[in-house]
């Protein structure tokens, strides 16, 4: 953590904050994470669990889709995202799972920009990756259709 710049530990510690107000009582599998937009807004989610299992959603999706539904016309500028558990520590750095990182191609792609990811488990090791389409070659875009 402190190898990273002072606006990264920041994103970081309100991705921390949201994956603290996790509802994930079936996986007890906590994810938090924060965007920062261009104008220095963060936005944060986390992940929604449902007891009709796939009817959750992961923290990434809740967070860009919020982000997205308030800011239309924003340019994301990074992503942090952190994982604990209440059954075990995560001292694996926790990357968006494929839906995630399809979704936010999306976003990357319309704003011409890249999004920096940082991300982690609870303690050990954070990745830094400078855009989320590294995360995701071949992917699909709005170009086949
Ligand atoms: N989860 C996320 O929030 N983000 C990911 O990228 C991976 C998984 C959530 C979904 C579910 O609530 C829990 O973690 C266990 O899969």
């Amino acid at each position: 953590m402190s190898e990273l710049s002072a606006e990264d530990i920041q994103l970081m510690k309100q991705a921390i904050a949201a994956r603290d107000l996790a509802y994930a009582p079936y996986s007890k599998f906590s994810v938090g994470a924060a965007l920062l937009l261009d104008n220095g807004t963060i936005i944060t989610g986390n992940n929604q669990e449902n007891a009709a299992y796939p009817s959750g959603m992961c923290a990434e999706r809740v967070a860009i889709w919020k982000a997205g539904s308030e800011h239309p016309n924003m340019v994301v500028k990074k992503i942090a995202i952190t994982a604990s558990s209440s059954t075990s520590t995560v001292d694996k750095p926790v990357g968006p799972c494929g839906a995630c990182r399809q979704t936010l191609s999306e976003y990357e792609i319309n704003q011409k920009e890249p999004i920096t990811l940082i991300f982690m488990g609870e303690v050990g090791k954070i990745v830094k990756i400078k855009s989320l389409l590294s995360l995701l070659p071949f992917s699909f875009d709005s170009s086949y259709l």
